[in-house]
């Protein structure tokens, strides 16, 4: 395709941080929904990927987000995740302040290159000190806007539901002024397996992420070592999609094996094609 079939798509937002420091109560609370209460200990099993959508100056703006595990054991996925992403939105507690896996995330990020938006949580907790947090990541190069520096920090609640139309804008803006989010909506659809596992009833169910193109219900694709014909998407409500632009999550169901989180896939002719390239890559 040619320049004319850009169009805009939705920055693709990593959530990271320390292990505990609210990364996915967060997500929960922008997208309305409760995934916390759901997990077993509390702690992320796998990435989830969400769309929401936010009113900046009267226009609706999507933002795409991917949760990903505090967990030491997942800082390999955790590396990937912020290499699939625009923007990355470092967590820090504001009680706990700057610890071993914030840095670590922060680092990540700054390897990918990525934009950080920081967002200092828990400041409805009593001994929430969001300038000690500002301080703290000043002597990691994160300096504030407000310190003269060039990174956003907003203080939200999680909890609380506080700042969280601010912390969309400061993602967006951040998006405004340093990326180009123009993709291809027209050709073959490629992107990335955010995670994937075998569901009993529905067989291997993989999160996707379209990165370019547009996927269909219908399409014969390759991901990983996995090939099969796209049989149903459900976007993150649970409901029923028949197509996925870029920067758009959706499980998918129909794939002959279960892939690995942060492999590829991408759409082909038909099934011979996808059953014989996957084939090769086993
Ligand atoms: P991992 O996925 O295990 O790394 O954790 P996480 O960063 O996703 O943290 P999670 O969202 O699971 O929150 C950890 C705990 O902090 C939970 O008990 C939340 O209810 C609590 N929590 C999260 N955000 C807030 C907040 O803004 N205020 C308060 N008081 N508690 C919060
Ligand atoms: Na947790
Ligand atoms: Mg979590």
């Amino acid at each position: 395709g040619d320049e004319s079939d850009l169009t805009i798509r939705p920055p693709v937002v990593t959530v990271m941080g320390h292990v505990d420091h609210g990364k996915t109560k967060l997500l929960d609370a922008l997208r309305n929904a409760n995934v916390v209460d759901k997990e077993a200990g509390g702690i992320t099993q796998h990435i989830g990927a969400y769309q929401v959508h936010t009113d900046v100056d009267g226009d609706d703006r999507r933002i795409t987000f991917i949760d990903t595990p505090g967990h030491e054991a997942f800082t390999a996925m955790r590396a990937r995740g912020s290499k699939s992403s625009d923007i990355a939105v470092l967590v820090v507690a504001a009680d706990d302040g700057v610890m071993p896996q914030t840095v670590e995330a922060l680092n990540h990020a700054k390897a990918a290159e990525v934009p950080i938006v920081v967002a200092v949580n828990k400041i409805d907790k009593p001994d929430a000190d969001p300038t000690k947090v500002r301080g703290q990541l000043t002597e990691y190069g994160l300096v504030p806007e407000e310190y003269g520096g060039d990174t956003m920090f907003v203080d939200v609640s999680a909890k609380s539901e506080l700042n969280l139309d601010r912390l969309l804008e400061a993602i967006v803006l951040t998006a405004d002024a340093s990326l180009d989010l123009r993709a291809n909506a027209s050709q073959d659809a490629q992107g990335l397996v955010v995670e994937a596992h075998l569901d009993r009833g529905r067989g291997p169910v993989a999160t996707i992420l379209v990165q370019r193109g547009t996927l269909r219900v219908g399409d014969s694709i390759v991901a990983g070592p996995a090939h099969g014909r796209v049989r149903a998407m459900i976007d993150e409500y649970g409901n029923e999609i028949v197509e996925a632009d870029p920067a758009r999550p959706a499980m998918v169901l129909g794939l002959s094996a279960v892939p690995g989180a942060g492999q590829n896939f991408l759409v082909v002719d038909d099934d011979r094609m996808a059953r014989q390239i996957a084939e090769k890559r086993e």
